[in-house]
């Protein structure tokens, strides 16, 4: 059994399905903080079989221990989190607490029952600003706010981990842009209030609920001058998962891997895109830059390709096609009411 913390989120619940199709036994872990008990119905939809899921927080060692007791778990892909990198400014204590202290409490009663088998959800912002690109694994590691400090910090907490007990298999996988939705629009992205990120913003802005995009910033050193990122469709990313799994075993100690498609695009290719994949015009402003922005950001993926196996293989016009079908039948998210 594959325990699956934050398995109701956005990433989390394309993988929980990657997962049930490859014959995977699962158990959801979350809390509910920022996803809804609507996903996961219309995950039970798509996998066509009902989801085990234990709502509790990660910080509650008890739950953990009960759900550990429950089960007999070999192994837990850890996505429970908080992400907002402007919120984390705010309050940094709160993103502390809930993923360090959070991630502690699930590294504990993993090693209390002997289950030192995990997949943890690390982020390209551990990178900092990139002194070259493509960006490998070897890169030097920094962090420019709280929440990119938690990601570090929970890395070297495994690393310690590793350190100390050779019996820990590790993978860290550093996410890029994850973008995109299930093809079925059963399952997507679901951001609460104003998106902070790209994609979702500019899909917002296709259906009707924002007026017009702000652009941070054209005076990038960028062939546009528009900033530049490497979008990887969400179910490319779940898929990588799973081969992360199928290859924990034969690993000792802790591998980090890249996972992004290897390929740049600017905010302006992004609305064009989408403008063709929609069929909507998308307004847009350019205003200043955001604060704490790089110029230019994507992976060198070659090591996830020869590591693991896998290779993103969905493209940008794919990713657009996807966030809109999700987009256009889910207008209000996983509060809109749907027909099967
Ligand atoms: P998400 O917010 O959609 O999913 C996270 C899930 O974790 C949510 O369902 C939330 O309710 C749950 N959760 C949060 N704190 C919890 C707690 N204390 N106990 C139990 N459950 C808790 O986010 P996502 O986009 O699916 O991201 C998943 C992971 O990947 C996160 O750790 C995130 O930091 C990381 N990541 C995301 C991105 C991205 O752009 N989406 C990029 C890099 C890394
Ligand atoms: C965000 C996170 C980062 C995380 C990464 C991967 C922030 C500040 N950083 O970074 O920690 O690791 O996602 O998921 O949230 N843009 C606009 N207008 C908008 C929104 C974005 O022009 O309304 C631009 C940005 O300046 C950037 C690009 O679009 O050039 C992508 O932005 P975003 O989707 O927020 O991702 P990242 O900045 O890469």
């Amino acid at each position: 059994m594959i325990l699956i913390t934050g398995g109701a989120g956005y990433i989390g619940s394309h993988t929980v399905i990657e997962l049930i199709n490859a014959g995977y036994d699962i158990i959801v872990y979350d809390n509910f903080s920022n996803s809804s008990h609507e996903a996961i119905k219309r995950m039970e939809q798509i996998a066509g079989q009902p989801i085990k899921v234990v709502d509790a927080d990660i910080k509650d060692k008890a739950k953990l221990r009960e759900t550990f007791k429950n089960y007999s778990i070999n192994a837990v892909i850890h996505f429970a989190g908080l992400k907002a990198v402007g919120e984390s400014m705010q309050k940094p204590l709160k993103y502390y607490n809930n993923n360090i202290s959070g991630s502690i409490c699930l590294f504990e009663i993993m090693s209390e029952f002997g289950c030192k088998k995990i997949v943890f959800s690390s982020s390209a912002t551990v990178y900092g600003e990139p002194r070259s690109l493509p960006i490998s694994e070897n890169f030097p590691l920094s962090a420019t706010n709280p929440y990119g400090r938690s990601k570090l910090f929970i890395e070297d907490i495994l690393r310690d981990i590793a350190i100390s007990d050779n019996g820990w298999k590790i993978l860290l996988l550093r996410y890029f842009n994850p973008v995109g939705a299930h093809t079925s629009a059963l399952i997507g992205e679901d951001p609460n209030g104003i998106p902070n990120n790209l994609m979702p913003f500019i899909s917002q802005v296709a259906v009707g609920k924002r007026e017009y995009l702000s652009i941070f910033g054209d005076d990038y050193d960028t062939p546009d001058g528009t900033g530049v990122r490497d979008y990887i469709h969400v179910v490319d990313l779940a898929q990588g998962h799973l081969k992360a799994l199928q290859k924990i075993d034969d690993i000792q100690g802790t591998v980090a891997v890249n996972l992004g498609t290897g390929k740049g695009y600017s905010v302006l290719d992004m609305v064009g895109a989408f403008e063709k994949a929609s069929g909507k015009k998308i307004s847009y402003k350019i205003v200043k830059r955001r604060l704490g922005d790089i110029a230019v950001c994507y992976a060198n993926p070659s090591f996830a390709k020869e590591f693991l196996g896998w290779e993103a293989k969905l493209d940008l016009a794919k990713m657009c096609e996807d966030t809109w079908r999700w987009q256009s039948k889910n207008p209000k998210g996983y509060d809109t009411i749907h027909q099967a």
